[in-house]
């Protein structure tokens, strides 16, 4: 079935060679690299929105030496358990964990709003529609998914609710109450705890909480994967030089990354 919807006209979008058409012929070319981009003009805020290249790079690095692994097996076993056919990854990034999912379901469709990380992705799995997109208008038709993931991206919960099945899943992942604390208390004068709770509290109103998940992963970070860290957070913006310069003097680096995982279904 296809899932895909024209950003123009909301209607179907159905794949010809290579060419996504819908009936008003709006058409949408796949790139060279395996996406398709329907970030329409008129929905666009700025030219090269989302993480920047440096970031989606850094992110690539850190992801692929394994340090999250235990978070994406989490991940991956609880949508293994829900037997579901249909899933949209919204702010898929450079597709580490979509790549993943996507074997545990029929379709798979990865959403991001930049460009950059999309094409990134795109040639780590042909099994997955890549589409570059903004979660303010998801690609795809109302009611068609089974469960829509959010990892550590934006969560735009009326357009979830409208893409999603009746009774459909909603997967949360965000970072927990430890999350990084040593890392964040070495290059902040101040830190709180993360406070993943207040997702629980947003959504309440159309979705239940299903079921909640913490996942503990200790690290020991090389120099370069420490750098690669911070290069892929927003702590990269936020920090002041020296701190930063600090802290990637160091050898090596012991810290604990910390996840929530919540699911949530459609009431
Ligand atoms: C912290 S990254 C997480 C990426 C991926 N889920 C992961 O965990 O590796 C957040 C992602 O959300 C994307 N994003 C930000 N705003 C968005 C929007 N309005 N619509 C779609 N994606 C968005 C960013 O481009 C970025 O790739
Ligand atoms: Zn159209």
């Amino acid at each position: 079935m296809n899932l895909l919807m024209c950003p123009v006209c909301r209607e179907q979008l159905k794949l010809n060679d290579r060419t996504w058409r819908c009936d008003n012929q709006h058409s949408y070319d796949v790139a060279k690299q395996g996406y398709v981009n329907l970030h329409v003009v008129q929905h666009k805020h700025s030219k090269n929105p989302g993480d920047t290249p440096e970031s989606v790079q850094a992110r690539r690095a850190f992801l692929s030496a394994g340090h999250y692994a235990p978070l994406q097996q989490a991940v991956v076993k609880k949508i293994r358990d829900l037997r579901i056919e249909n899933l949209l990854d919204i702010g898929c990034g450079e597709g580490y964990y979509t790549n993943a999912m996507q074997a545990e379901v029929l379709q798979c469709v990865g959403v991001d709003i930049a460009k950059n990380a999309v094409q990134v992705a795109a040639k780590l799995n042909k099994e997955i529609t890549w589409v570059v997109a903004t979660g303010a208008t998801l690609p795809v038709l109302d009611h068609s998914i089974d469960l829509c993931t959010s990892l550590f991206s934006p969560i735009p919960e009326q357009e979830i609710l409208r893409v999603l099945k009746p009774e459909g899943y909603l997967m949360v992942v965000t970072p927990a109450p430890d999350h990084l604390y040593a890392m964040r208390e070495a290059l902040f004068e101040e830190v709180k705890p993360h406070e993943p709770h207040k997702f629980v509290d947003q959504l309440a109103e159309g979705f239940d909480l299903v079921d909640e998940m913490v996942v503990d992963a200790p690290m020991i970070l090389p120099q370069q994967d420490l750098k690669n860290l911070i290069a892929m957070t927003p702590y990269a913006y936020k920090v002041k030089a020296e701190r930063r310069e600090a802290l990637e003097a160091q050898d090596q680096f012991e810290v604990k990354a910390q996840y929530q995982i919540y699911l949530f279904q459609k009431k």
